[in-house]
Parts: structure tokens; C-alpha cells; sequence
């Protein structure tokens, strides 16, 4: 069954037509909205690579219906930017401290990131181990999150907010 109906998406209201109504988010926004930076990743839950704001809470974008979505606030990754071209403070951070390391962990670590950073301005290390214990990394480990994570902070704290 498909019907047609809105997602507000980065702050942009965008149609979406021909869906079937069993679409996860994950794929609408990747497949149909043209917004790749969610990653599939197990499209069950368990990796985080998915990771997408609704409302400002961290979700799974595979585990929600997309079209149960409409009414509410949809941030990816993309719609971190604040200037096009420009990186946030954390990404900026991951950058800097050698965390960017795949496609596919990153832009749901970054997330998971500003998700922490936006409730908890000051977390302690098993804060932040906590936070991104939702995003699966097989291969390098996490200790370049953790201090690209310190680094956002101390960014934070001199007050250059992006
Ligand atoms: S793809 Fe959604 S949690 Fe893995
Ligand atoms: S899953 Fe991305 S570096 Fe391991």
C-alpha cells in the first residue's frame, strides 16, 4: 500500500510519493530523498550507522517507519552543516584527532555525537562511552572518538560554537 505524504527533513519540508507505507526511514531517506549520509549498515538496530535525529531524540533510522515520521523534526547528518561546505565543531574535531575512519561508523558517530554534546556539555568518559556504545566499530576501536570528543568539547568550552 502506498500513499503520498511529507517528511520535514534538515529544516525542508519534502514529498514523498509512491512509497510503499512500510518504508523504514533509513530508506526513504537514502533512496528516495536522496540523503545518503544515514548509513545501512544491519538494518536491525544493532550498528548505530543509521543514526538520525527525530524531534532531537537519537534514533535508528532502520527501525522507524518513515512514514510514521511525518509532523516531526528530521536532522541526518547532512543538515549538521552550519554553513554548506563547513564542517561542525565535531566533525571538525574528528578531523583533527584522526576518528574519521569509515563511511559507514562515522556519520552515525557523529550523530551520536552531537546528541551527547547538545545534553550533556561535559561528559564524562563513561558518558561519552555510553553514548556511542550504539555505534558498532569492528576494525579500528574508539579511541580516536574518545578524544576527537574531548577535543569538541574543549572547542565547546572556549566558546567558537558552531
Ligand atoms: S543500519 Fe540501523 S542500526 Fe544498523
Ligand atoms: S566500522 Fe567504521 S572503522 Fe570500523
Amino acid at each position: 500500500m502506498s500513499a503520498p505524504y511529507r517528511l520535514t527533513v534538515n529544516g525542508v519540508e519534502r514529498a514523498v510519493e509512491d512509497a510503499w507505507l512500510g518504508e523504514s526511514l533509513l530508506h526513504v531517506l537514502r533512496e528516495r530523498l536522496e540523503l545518503p549520509g544515514a548509513k545501512g549498515g544491519c538494518e536491525q538496530g544493532e550498528c548505530g550507522s543509521c543514526s538520525v535525529l527525530v524531534d532531537g531524540d537519537l534514533v535508528c533510522a532502520c527501525l522507524v517507519l518513515a512514514a510514521a515520521a511525518v509532523d516531526t523534526e528530521i536532522t541526518t547528518v547532512e543538515g549538521l552543516q552550519p554553513e554548506r561546505g563547513d564542517f561542525t565543531d565535531v566533525q571538525q574535531a574528528f578531523v583533527d584527532e584522526g576518528a574519521v575512519q569509515c563511511g559507514f561508523c562515522t556519520p552515525g558517530l557523529i550523530m551520536s555525537v552531537h546528541a551527547l554534546l547538545d545534553e550533556v556539555p561535559d561528559p564524562t568518559e563513561l558518558e561519552v562511552r555510553e553514548a556511542i556504545s550504539g555505534n558498532l566499530c569492528r576494525c579500528t576501536g574508539y579511541g580516536r572518538v574518545l578524544a576527537a570528543v574531548d577535543a569538541a568539547v574543549e572547542v565547546r568550552r572556549s566558546g567558537a560554537v558552531r
